[in-house]
């Protein structure tokens, strides 16, 4: 096994006092080939998640945040191809560690890692749940698949764990069509499913982007207490810089495929470095900030996925861009002065400019193989 990269500011350590990582991803590659061209979705992704901790993935639209994900769970849709890098996943900390790629996509590892290690939640709880079904069969049925074989005991566990997850009686909801229940409740089903095996790592994708604010609150506290209680792991992948404040130990930036920058919530918000960084937590509305006032913005928008950048993706938006480094030099990933835990991929810093016989001009998301239909 390769280590660990130590860009983590992580308690959990192994019996040799190594970092404890459940997932690492490792230079990941995603490609989509579609008709017009193709789209390079994940350019190289690196990151960790150490046992218990929670890892808020962020970035605009496009940046490659549900795919990395879908990645982890060996469901990236077609045309999308994992091309390649390693995700080594690690189940128990003195367990093997396997490559969760060298499994086959339909193969029964790979399924019992899906329903029983790992589980994904959605911003839209109808891709999980089945309308056709009610909502305590359907978590039934997940715990009779991966725990007990008894169906009284499953469905009472399936009762319990929609109890545990703040849903306003339980047992009539597990009685209930997914249709006849709240946005916000079929969030909270979804979850209870998701954490029905008490999985190492729940993938929560945009989970509350769809509720008003007092859900999604309430929805976040849950979470957060459930994962303190059963000491799950999760990938919070979100656009949204209020909600990585609430939830997350460690911060990973996307932009067009990369991670851009690395470190511990605190770092992130006090001590942001990426000028991308920068502009997100411009974006956050604040406090006391009079109702219809806009947000600042950042600048531009993320490009059409089949164009091309050279240099640093984001330099056509970037308030620091320097003519002839930023649009010619792929800036590569480096240690913040000082600091083991908080990396950045920018010009700005030392260390990100490679010397000049190992620099490689940077194509952001994608290279067309065709031009563009109109
Ligand atoms: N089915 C698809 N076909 C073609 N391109 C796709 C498909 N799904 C995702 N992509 C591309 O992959 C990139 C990353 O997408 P995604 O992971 O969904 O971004 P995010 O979740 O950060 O909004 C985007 O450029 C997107 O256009
Ligand atoms: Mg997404």
């Amino acid at each position: 096994m390769a280590d660990p990269v130590a860009n983590t500011g992580s308690t959990a350590t192994t019996p040799d006092g190594g970092v404890d990582n459940l997932i690492q991803v490792e230079n990941l590659e995603v490609r989509f080939y579609t008709q017009v061209g193709v789209v390079r979705a994940l350019n190289g992704v690196d990151f960790n998640i150490p046992r218990g901790q929670v890892l808020g993935v962020v970035g605009e639209s496009g940046s490659g945040k549900s795919i990395t994900g879908l990645s982890i769970m060996q469901l990236v849709p077609r045309p999308g191809r994992v091309e390649g890098g390693r995700i080594l996943y690690k189940d128990k900390p003195d367990s093997k560690t396997i490559n969760i790629l060298d499994l086959g996509r339909q193969s029964d590892e790979m399924r019992a890692i899906r329903g029983d290690d790992i589980g994904m939640i959605f911003q839209e709880p109808m891709t999980s749940l089945n309308p056709v079904f009610k909502v305590g069969a359907q978590i039934q049925e997940a715990i009779l698949l991966h725990q007990t074989p008894n169906k009284q005991e499953a469905w009472d566990r399936a009762v319990d764990i929609l109890d545990k997850v703040g849903m306003p009686n339980a047992r009539r909801v597990a009685n209930s069509y997914p249709h006849e229940l709240s946005g916000g409740m079929r969030q909270r089903a979804m979850i209870a499913m998701a954490l029905s095996c008490s999985p190492n790592l729940l993938i929560a994708d945009e989970p509350t982007t769809a509720l008003d604010v007092t859900t999604e609150a309430q929805i976040l506290s849950l979470m957060r207490d459930l994962q303190s209680e059963i000491g799950t792991s999760i990938m919070f992948i979100t656009h949204n810089m209020g909600v990585v404040a609430q939830m997350c130990d460690e911060v990973a930036v996307m932009y067009l495929g990369r991670i851009v920058e690395r470190a511990t919530v605190d770092d992130i918000f006090y001590d942001p470095k990426h000028p991308y960084t920068i502009s997100l937590l411009r974006s956050i509305p604040r406090l006391g900030q009079k109702r219809g006032q806009r947000l600042e913005v950042i600048k531009g928008g993320v490009p059409d996925p089949y164009s091309t950048v050279t240099g640093c993706p984001f330099h056509p938006r970037c308030p620091s861009f320097m003519p002839g480094l930023c649009d010619t030099v792929l800036p590569i990933e480096a240690f913040i002065e000082g600091k083991t835990n908080h990396t950045v991929r920018c010009h700005l810093y030392p260390g990100c400019t490679p010397d000049s016989d190992q620099a490689v001009t940077g194509v952001s998301g994608t290279i067309p193989t065709t031009s563009k239909a109109q």
